[in-house]
């Protein structure tokens, strides 16, 4: 099933996408040689660190700024030859509301500047969870609350690719879950295509199926989460005595002590026997589990190698 998604052809396709603010010597390079394909039914992953340049070509996806070099292409068509805006929507800075009218309100105002006739917009305020809340001042709402406005007006007009910039903004635990749910369905259900940013590595491991990492401006490394993840097969077995356990192990399989646990090159499929060596052997073992490599290591060695090689 997790092969099948992504496969589409492409929604969004970026070409040597570069942006200096500022003119004469003093620019700011904030966007440079940014080239990527986002496919249909993907969620896909724009991640980097504060300053890294994610605004920066959102704005530009959006046409909210002109690039400074490079091609834009949504659904085949160059942007340049005018924005195919009904097909897609977008939050950034966590959307722009009217302070004194409610949520529901907002979302009908939007909706009829977008030629639209908000029918709908109550099963949108269902969707990001503000059905309860859609009545109220927009100025009473947390800042979790107005994301969540945000992203359902990106929905308003039904588009088929979503852009959020960082939509995590601001949501506590539950409602990052939540927001991933709701992007998760975007895709799974409605069959969006969804390009979001995000300095945070845990959240784009868990809803995206591809990433692009950005670092100050340039882009380092576009792939599967999967394959970001990728390591050789280990197991993390935490016994005792630890170096009995690697010298019963180690004429079998690679082993390394690192802190309290062994780490063993294996596949999941010798665990019963290097169980069995190890109660041979009279070790007292506590846990055995499949270790994997989080995003955050595969971000640390990507972005440490780049800095190393520049
Ligand atoms: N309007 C502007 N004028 C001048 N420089 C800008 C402007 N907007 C952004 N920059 C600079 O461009 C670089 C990239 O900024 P950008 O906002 O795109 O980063 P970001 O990845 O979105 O960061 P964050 O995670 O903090 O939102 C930074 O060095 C920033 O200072
Ligand atoms: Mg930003």
């Amino acid at each position: 099933m997790e092969q099948m998604r992504g496969g589409g052809e492409p929604v969004l396709e970026i070409a040597g996408l570069g942006k200096t603010y500022g003119r004469r010597g003093g620019g700011v390079r904030a966007v440079q040689d940014v080239s990527l394909t986002v496919r249909a039914g993907e969620v896909y992953g724009f991640l980097g660190a504060n300053g890294a340049g994610k605004s920066t070509t959102i704005r530009m996806l959006l046409g909210l700024i002109t690039p400074s070099a490079g091609t834009i292409r949504m659904f085949g068509r160059d942007l340049r030859h005018g924005q195919p805006v009904r097909r897609v929507g977008s939050l950034v800075d966590g959307g722009a509301f009217y302070p004194f009218l409610s949520g529901r309100r907002n979302l009908d105002v939007l909706a009829r500047t977008q030629g639209l006739d908000g029918t709908g917009i109550d099963a949108l305020l269902a969707q990001v969870g503000l059905e309860r809340d859609g009545h109220r001042k927009v100025k009473g709402y947390s800042t979790g609350m107005r994301q969540r406005l945000g992203v359902a007006a990106a929905l308003l007009n039904d588009p088929d690719l979503v852009i959020l910039d960082e939509p995590a903004n601001g949501l506590d635990a539950a409602g990052i879950q939540e927001m991933r749910a709701l992007i998760r369905r975007l895709t799974a259900e409605h069959g969006k295509s969804v390009f979001l940013s995000s300095h945070l590595l845990n959240e784009v491991q868990q809803v995206c199926d591809r990433v692009a990492i950005i670092d100050r401006g340039v882009l380092i490394r576009e792939a599967s989460v999967a394959d970001l993840l990728q390591t050789e097969a280990s197991l993390r077995i935490v016994a005792t005595p630890l170096e009995a356990a690697r010298a019963a192990l180690a004429e079998r399989w690679p082993c390394e002590i690192d802190g309290t646990a062994l780490v063993v090159r294996a596949e999941q499929a010798q665990a019963p026997e290097i169980l069995r060596r190890l109660v041979e052997a009279r070790i007292d073992v506590f846990s055995l589990a499949p270790s994997q490599r989080t995003l955050e290591e595969a971000f640390l060695a990507i972005t440490q190698s780049e800095t190393a090689d520049a």
